[in-house]
Order: C-alpha cells, then sequence, then structure tokens
C-alpha cells in the first residue's frame, strides 16, 4: 500500500469542530492509518470566528496526542499547522508568533468564506509574499464565487496562491458540479496539494486514497504522483514546484506563431 499523507485534517481533539474527544481522534487514527496514512499535518480552524487555536495550544494539543498514539504503538505522525480564516488581524497575528505553517515550512493554510472570495485576499497574498510565504488557499472548489466562476480560482494562483483540494470534492462527496469543477483544476495545472480536511468522518479520511485513485483514472498517473510529491515535500522540508499549465504553454505557443 502506498503510503500517504494528509495536509488538512481536523484530528486534535475538542479545539473546533473536529473530533470532539480523546476517543474520537484515537478511532480517526485508527482509520488514516487503515488507509495508508502515516503522516498528518494537523489543520485545526483558526480565527473562523466560531474558533481561536494559536500556535501554542495547536502545538501543545499536537504534544499529548501524538503521546497517545505513541502509547498505543500506533504508527501516525502528527505535524502542525492551522488552517487560517482570512482575517483583517492575519498579518499582526504572523508577526506575533501565533500562526503556524504547514510543518514549519514556507506554506500557510488559508480558508476563505464559503460564500465569495474576500476584496482583501490579493493585497493579503501580496504581503504574504513580501514575508517569503507561500499562501495555500483551502477547497477552492468548494467556494461558490469559484463554482460560478472557476477562472477566479486561476486568478488566485497567478496572484501567488497554490490550491489543495479536498479529496472528497474529488470523488464526488459534494455533488457532481464539484467534482467536475475539481477535476477541471486539476486538469489546468493549478492544483498543488490534496486533503481529507476530515472533522470526524471515517468516509472524508478514507476520501484521500480514493481521490488518489479517482485522480489517477482520470488523468494519469502524473497528477496523482506530483500531489504526493508535494505533500511529501512539505514533510521534508523542501519547496513545491508549480505545475506548468496547458493554458500556459498555449499562450507560449501563440507567442511563437505570431
Ligand atoms: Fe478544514
Amino acid at each position: 500500500m502506498i503510503k500517504l499523507i494528509d495536509t488538512h485534517c481536523h484530528i486534535l481533539p475538542g479545539l473546533d469542530d473536529g473530533s470532539q474527544t480523546l476517543e474520537q481522534a484515537l478511532q480517526m487514527a485508527e482509520i488514516a492509518i487503515k488507509n495508508g496514512i502515516e503522516t498528518i499535518i494537523v489543520t485545526p480552524h483558526h480565527a473562523n470566528g466560531a474558533y481561536d487555536n494559536p500556535a501554542f495550544a495547536v502545538r501543545e494539543s499536537l504534544s499529548a496526542l501524538q503521546e497517545e498514539l505513541a502509547g498505543r504503538n500506533m504508527p501516525l505522525r502528527l505535524l502542525p499547522g492551522q488552517e487560517i480564516r482570512i482575517h483583517a488581524g492575519l498579518l499582526d497575528e504572523w508577526d506575533q508568533g501565533q500562526l503556524l505553517c504547514l510543518n514549519q515550512s514556507e506554506y500557510i493554510l488559508l480558508e476563505m468564506p464559503h460564500s465569495h472570495i474576500p476584496d482583501s485576499i490579493y493585497d493579503l497574498l501580496y504581503e504574504l509574499r513580501i514575508k517569503n510565504l507561500h499562501p495555500v488557499i483551502a477547497h477552492p472548489e468548494r467556494n461558490a464565487e469559484i463554482i460560478a466562476e472557476p477562472d477566479r480560482a486561476r486568478q488566485l494562483v497567478e496572484h501567488g496562491a497554490l490550491l489543495q483540494l479536498t479529496a472528497g470534492s474529488v470523488i464526488g462527496m459534494h455533488g457532481r458540479t464539484i467534482r467536475r469543477l475539481a477535476l477541471s483544476l486539476c486538469r489546468q495545472g493549478i492544483v498543488h496539494l490534496l486533503g481529507s480536511d476530515a472533522h470526524n468522518s471515517a468516509r472524508c479520511i478514507s476520501a484521500l486514497a480514493e481521490a488518489y485513485r479517482v485522480l489517477e483514472d482520470q488523468l494519469g498517473s502524473s497528477y496523482a504522483e506530483y500531489y504526493a510529491d508535494n505533500a511529501n515535500r512539505l514533510v521534508s522540508g523542501t519547496s513545491i514546484v508549480p505545475r506548468d499549465s496547458p493554458r500556459q504553454s498555449k499562450r507560449w505557443y501563440q507567442f511563437w506563431h505570431h
């Protein structure tokens, strides 16, 4: 079985709307292990209006759960992260050390509201890039504005964002439209990572392995390999290489024949 890395998961107990108790977290861990996941970057919600989980709270909860796993000989490695809602104080919080990148890399996971793309996002992407951070946008395929106008996703990438799809979207858990959009974003070469975004659901955890299989079937193994390699890069602390998009190469083609 291929060893998988989940780059988006709400497994830490009692921090957000993910697992609520140690027992639930351990159940999620067991299902993850059964599904070939050997590493999870934990990404509790932060600053989303309902939950605040600054860096120290995540670190503390992570070590406690890692210890419980070790005590039970459960082979699952947890690495730190956050899913940070785009909000006015984000840059100040970064300066104050309250934010965590994915596994202490320069990749920072951001969440937009589901209803729209905030106007402030382009300034924020710019400011983050100045700080040498790479913003990763979680589940763009579930954002209403992108669903209505898929080119908005490309715009975010052109402004320095990377995109992370939810595995469940790829396998149709959020309906046919979102599945089609997810695959189309992949085909355009503007997707960089996959994550389960599992809150407390066995189905979402098992969706990760399934999504990799679907991508291999539908788009070819190079796509699945690219996303798996990028997740590996997060874990090993190396940089993610952008994938050349078909549209870019078309532009070059047109330019060449001008
Ligand atoms: Fe999430």
